[in-house]
């Protein structure tokens, strides 16, 4: 994937780095949960040979979850966060990057069944189980998990 320009543009963004700042599973910012997602994509697409639009499938991957807050804050703004986010990420993404149409679809339909976007093309699908597959990845490494589960046993 280190071979496409369009990761490192967009990885190396001063804005996009923004993403370093906020939790999202466990020890995982949504940063390195975004790299994580979009690798997978990347072999998911080679593994199974898949005629893909890669640059689409990049970009659409580390923009997926692009809306730049904590979701952990008690701010009631982020009160459906699991339903709302898709549209925070693609609208942010619009502003900083801009999308093409398959783009949008990637980042507003990868909570799918959640949400009421479904996934058009291939590369959404592909976000679609590539982020649930990390997401459980995540929860599963983090130590923060297990401290949690540690100091609930012991309280
Ligand atoms: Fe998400
Ligand atoms: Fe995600």
């Amino acid at each position: 994937m280190k071979e496409y320009k369009i990761y490192h543009e967009i990885i190396n963004n001063n804005k996009y780095k923004r993403e370093m700042e906020f939790m999202q599973h466990g020890d995982y910012s949504v940063y390195d949960h975004s790299i994580n997602v979009a690798k997978t994509c990347f072999m998911i697409s080679k593994k199974l040979k898949l005629n893909v639009e890669v640059e689409s499938l990049i970009k659409g991957a580390l923009l997926h979850d692009y809306f730049l807050y904590d979701w952990h804050d008690k701010n009631p703004k982020h009160k459906f966060h699991a339903i709302d986010h898709a549209r925070k990420a693609k609208d942010n993404a619009i502003r900083d990057f801009g999308l093409t149409k398959k783009e949008e679809n990637m980042i507003l339909s990868h909570m799918f069944p959640l949400g009421t976007v479904i996934p058009k093309y291939k590369e959404s699908i592909i976000l679609c189980l590539a982020d649930k597959y990390c997401a459980l990845s995540e929860v599963l490494n983090s130590n923060y998990y297990y401290r949690k589960a540690k100091e609930w046993v012991q309280s």
